[in-house]
């Protein structure tokens, strides 16, 4: 049986993955789930090897029946693991971590804990937080190599392949808001309004606020508004 991705986040983690460089590529799917995106990579060639994990049980057991019906037992090995804490050190061969479809906080976490996540490429989606996840990553010395924007359903998210190195571009509060997205590439311009959307609303509630801190707080944010508002329109 072969596995689709129809979920466009995945398809685009893989993608990350895909171009990054040549050679034999293994990979660690952290909160893997269904293991949709373990047995795509694998089935696409893109990875000779997965290590499908999960916080989990029921998760994990799901990911065994995609794995038994893809027939993939020889290529993608399930673990039980809070985030990579089963792996003190990096599996043979491993070349890329992988967490998507989690919160940018736990996924600074996740890294924070992994003694060798400097070693390999990481490609990182956040559901949520992904400017506290910029910050982490900044702080820590690694560097998004690419970033994409991706519309699934209602939502766009952020994805970036990272790797250990000094970031060239600055953490300002233009990155932290919205990373290296910009208007031209694909849902670019999408993922910038949603970010100004998101800015907008959280200065309204400051601007109206007693404290004159959170009023001149608000003023700031609603300006990052409007900035990434006008990229939009070139
Ligand atoms: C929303 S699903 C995302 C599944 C898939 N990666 C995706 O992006 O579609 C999040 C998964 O992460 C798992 N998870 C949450 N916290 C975790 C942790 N600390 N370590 C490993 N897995 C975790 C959950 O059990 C769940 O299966």
């Amino acid at each position: 049986m072969r596995s689709e991705l129809e979920n466009r986040r995945l398809a685009v983690c893989a993608e990350l993955i895909r171009t990054d460089g040549g050679g034999k590529k293994a990979a660690v799917d952290v909160g893997t789930d269904h293991a949709y995106l373990a047995a795509f990579l694998v089935q696409q060639n893109i990875c000779g090897k997965v290590w499908a994990c999960d916080i989990n049980p029921r998760p994990l057991s799901f990911a065994e029946k995609t794995v038994h019906e893809c027939a993939l037992e020889d290529k993608i090995t399930l673990v039980l693991s809070d985030g990579l804490d089963a792996f003190p050190q990096r599996p043979e061969g491993c070349t890329h971590i992988v967490c998507a479809g989690m919160g940018g906080e736990l996924i600074a976490d996740i890294l924070s804990r992994c003694s060798w996540a400097d070693s390999v490429t990481s490609v990182l989606q956040p559901m949520t937080k992904a400017d506290e996840l910029r910050k982490w990553l900044y702080r820590n010395g690694f560097r998004v190599d690419e970033e994409r924007a991706c519309r699934d359903g209602k939502f766009v998210y952020a994805i970036m392949r990272v790797k250990k190195g000094i970031p060239e571009y600055p953490c300002d509060e233009r990155y932290l808001a919205a990373g290296r997205i910009t208007a031209d590439m694909a849902d670019g311009r999408e993922y910038l309004e949603m970010r100004a959307r998101r800015l907008e609303k959280a200065a309204k509630g400051m601007l109206s606020s007693a404290e004159e801190q959170k009023r001149a707080e608000g003023g700031r944010i609603a300006e990052l508004a409007v900035r990434l508002k006008k990229e939009t329109e070139v």
